[in-house]
């Protein structure tokens, strides 16, 4: 499949690459990180790849392929071919964690010899927070700090303290130039047009302020229960799962300055500037909502305080922002499965159009971005409705990557991060510095969170939420639905 498409030079990594995946049986590996993986190594990205499974699943090499095979089929969203998948297949190796150290350096110490001497090793730590520090402990008593990198899954800690702690512990065993510490929010195309958008083009930027935005929605309400996490989901809850990690870094593109280039250095500064200028959150802005049934759910405390949602008002209290409030909110079982970052222009300051024409009936004119995998835009606005009169309706226009033939150029956003991890390009991961300041931001709020509030699954979340934005209103559920790329159906 993927060898027949032609891969621009410098677009992957120079070395061939041996991958540690630990947390090989999870839920992410499944889902995102064996079919990506696949797909970098069939398709030609990578100059020769080996991959080894480590989890405290007691498996052989043998299982752990036919594992890596069910995860293909069910989540690869290419369609696998069976030439490809035999030599993948022959790359994966599995070292159970209870078989130690040693065991794991003898498997990369065979791989490596069938890599070549030049070969560079990628760590993929895909563990929640508390099994993080062990496993990165586990790879530097198996002595394989050298010539790697760590990619380290969020969240970073579980407030202030633990990762403060983390890090220091971290920079005991890898240095700060070898740890990728992944949001792969930042990996969706999307999101980084987000970027392209607001630096490249002339139009946007000049009202890209608080003269002329009167707020903004960071919206990511989910369909999906827990899956089979609710070991991790207990202890996580959504705002550490989503909050302060995604929804707080998309912010963070959205309300940055433009950086002197492209570079690591220069995004991260201007991102962590956005991080220093919030304020605290006042867990009077906060609506923490679970979702009924939640308490019943296999391996969940019955009296269990974890959120399924929380919606929340953020300020970025700089020169560009002050004063315009950042609604984020994010949940399990809601109504709709949507990513979307809103916003929302201010009205104008006179309206010469008769009462009942219809102005501002429909809320303020929008910008909206599409965070699925590619990207879709809209722009709403006020236009006048055909025939006698002045009527005015909502109008907007449209971009959506699936109207180009570039569809099939999309990378998957765990695909993108993890091959600038094996070119070691840094610009899409975050920092130390940020994570930190992020959850200083948080403090309050994790000191003293309101209460859960029940909502029913299949809703919006609780009804607080609508009191959280007033006299605003939460774009979703959308008035029009987004065009449809494909209305033929050809
Ligand atoms: C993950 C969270 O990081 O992001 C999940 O742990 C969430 O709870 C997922 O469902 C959403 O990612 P995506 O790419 O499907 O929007």
């Amino acid at each position: 499949m993927a060898s027949l498409k032609k891969i621009p030079p410098g677009v992957g990594p120079r070395h061939p690459q041996l991958v540690v995946l630990v947390g090989a049986t999870g839920d992410l590996a499944r889902r995102k990180l064996l079919p990506g993986l696949f797909y970098l190594s069939s398709a030609g990205f990578i100059p020769g790849c080996r991959i080894i499974g480590v989890s405290l699943d007691d498996l052989d090499a043998e299982s752990f392929r036919t594992f890596a095979r069910e995860a293909l089929d069910q989540f690869s969203t290419r369609k696998v071919d069976e030439a490809a998948w035999s030599t993948f297949a022959a790359t994966l190796d599995y070292v159970p964690l209870a078989a130690g150290s040693a065991a794991l350096r003898s498997a990369v110490d065979w791989a490596e010899q069938t890599l070549g001497k030049d070969s560079r090793r990628l760590h993929y730590l895909s563990v929640p927070p508390h099994a993080a520090l062990s496993a990165v402990q586990m790879l530097g008593q198996a002595d394989l700090v050298e010539h790697s990198c760590v990619i380290m899954e969020k969240p970073f800690g579980t407030d202030l303290d633990s990762a403060v702690d983390l890090n220091a512990k971290l920079h005991e065993v890898f240095s700060e130039e070898q740890i990728f510490r992944i949001d792969h929010f930042l990996g969706k195309e999307p999101a980084q047009n987000i970027l392209a958008f607001r630096f490249a083009n002339g139009l946007f930027e000049p009202i890209w302020n608080r003269n002329f935005i009167d707020h903004v929605q960071i919206d990511v309400p989910e369909t999906l229960g827990l899956g089979n996490r609710a070991a991790f989901y207990e202890e996580t809850g959504a705002f550490r799962d989503m909050v302060v990690t995604h929804l707080f870094q998309i912010l963070g593109f959205m309300a940055m300055e433009s950086p002197t280039s492209l570079e690591p250095g220069p995004i991260s500064e201007e991102k962590n500037k956005v991080f220093r200028s919030m304020l605290p959150i006042d867990p009077k802005d906060v609506v923490r909502g679970q979702y009924i049934g939640y308490r019943a759910e296999q391996g969940v405390d019955p009296e269990s305080d974890t959120e399924t949602f929380v919606a929340l008002k953020c300020l970025v209290d700089n020169w560009r922002w002050a004063g315009v409030p950042f609604f984020l909110r994010t949940g399990k079982r809601l109504a709709e499965g949507q990513r979307i970052i809103s916003i929302a222009f201010r009205e104008p300051p006179k309206s010469m159009f008769p009462a009942g024409s219809g102005v501002g009936a429909q809320g303020p004119d929008h910008l909206t971005f599409d965070l699925a995998d590619a990207s879709k835009m809209s722009l709403s606005f006020y236009g006048k409705r055909p025939g006698p009169g002045m009527r005015l309706d909502k109008l907007s226009l449209q971009f959506a990557m699936h109207d180009t033939n570039l569809i099939s150029d999309v990378l998957e956003a765990y695909e993108r991060l993890i091959l600038d991890a094996m070119r070691a390009d840094r610009t899409l991961f975050t920092t130390a510095e940020g994570i930190e300041r992020l959850w200083e931001v948080s403090k309050p709020l994790l000191e003293a969170p309101p209460p859960v509030r029940l909502y029913e699954p299949g809703s919006w979340g609780p009804k607080s939420v609508h009191q959280l934005i007033a006299p605003h209103a939460w774009r979703l559920p959308f008035e029009r639905a987004w065009r449809d790329p494909n209305p033929l159906g050809s």
